[in-house]
């Protein structure tokens, strides 16, 4: 496990809120952990699911494939955030498939045991609500952008949204450790590559952005964000 449990990050995912460590950490405890490494599924979009997970560490991406093949990528999760638990509370399949991006430790919870949990701890219901309301303001929002805002609009705002999760201060501004490569950058934009490549290449000409791999550092991060509204 490696770390000890006080300083658990998994302790921040919605369903420990507001109750105390030892109980949490009683949870945890019987909760699954897993290795992965980038480019594993977890499940697929379609599948049935019986379990939850939350992220310990490394990054994981949820998407949809098209009937032509095409990906589009819902959400980039990582460390304390929760995922599979739409097919509890909406019984039914998996709504994305889930995949690796960056190694990451998996830590899995069958939906029985949340639900008992659930039980004996009924205040955690509104903290998962919650979370589920967030992701429904961010996916009408991101929905919003597709229909009204340009593609750089759109970079802009997927760069900031990344940086809230990955970013670290440094002295030049804040740099992002995405671990996407162009094309799952585009997929997370909902454009195509080379559009999504002209933004980026634009932004590093006006010296917003400074491009790394697959990382970036925000160099302006007022004019981003002045470019994301
Ligand atoms: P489930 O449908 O069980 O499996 C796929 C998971 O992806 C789903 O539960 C949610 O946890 C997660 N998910 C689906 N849609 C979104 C979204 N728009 N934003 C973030 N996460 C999502």
């Amino acid at each position: 496990m490696g770390c000890p449990l006080q300083d658990d990050v998994v302790l921040t995912a919605p369903m420990f809120a507001g109750l105390d460590r030892e109980s949490s950490s009683a949870l945890v405890e019987r909760m699954k952990t897993h290795d992965f490494v980038r480019g594993q599924v977890l499940f697929h979009e379609g599948e049935p699911g019986d379990r939850l997970y939350v992220v310990r560490s490394g990054k994981i991406k949820l998407g949809r494939r098209s009937n032509d093949g095409r990906e589009n990528l819902l959400a980039v999760l990582g460390p304390g955030e929760m995922f599979g638990e739409l097919s509890l509370f909406d019984p039914g399949p998996r709504t994305a498939t889930a995949t690796v991006v960056a190694d990451a430790v998996i830590l899995e919870l069958g939906h029985a045991e949340l639900i008992a949990w659930l039980e004996a701890n009924p205040g955690v219901a509104q903290h998962l609500l919650q979370a589920l309301a967030r992701r429904l303001r961010r996916t009408n929002e991101a929905l919003a952008d597709l229909v009204f805002s340009d593609v750089p609009g759109r970079v802009a705002k997927a760069l900031l949204d990344l940086s809230t999760r990955f970013g670290e201060k440094t002295d030049e501004g804040v740099r992002v450790a995405h671990d996407l490569t162009q094309e799952e950058l585009a997929q997370l934009v909902g454009a195509s590559r080379e559009t999504v490549n002209k933004a980026l290449a634009d932004f590093a000409a006006r010296r917003w952005v400074r491009r790394e791999g697959r990382a970036v550092v925000l160099l302006d991060l007022d004019r981003l964000e002045r470019r994301a509204r």
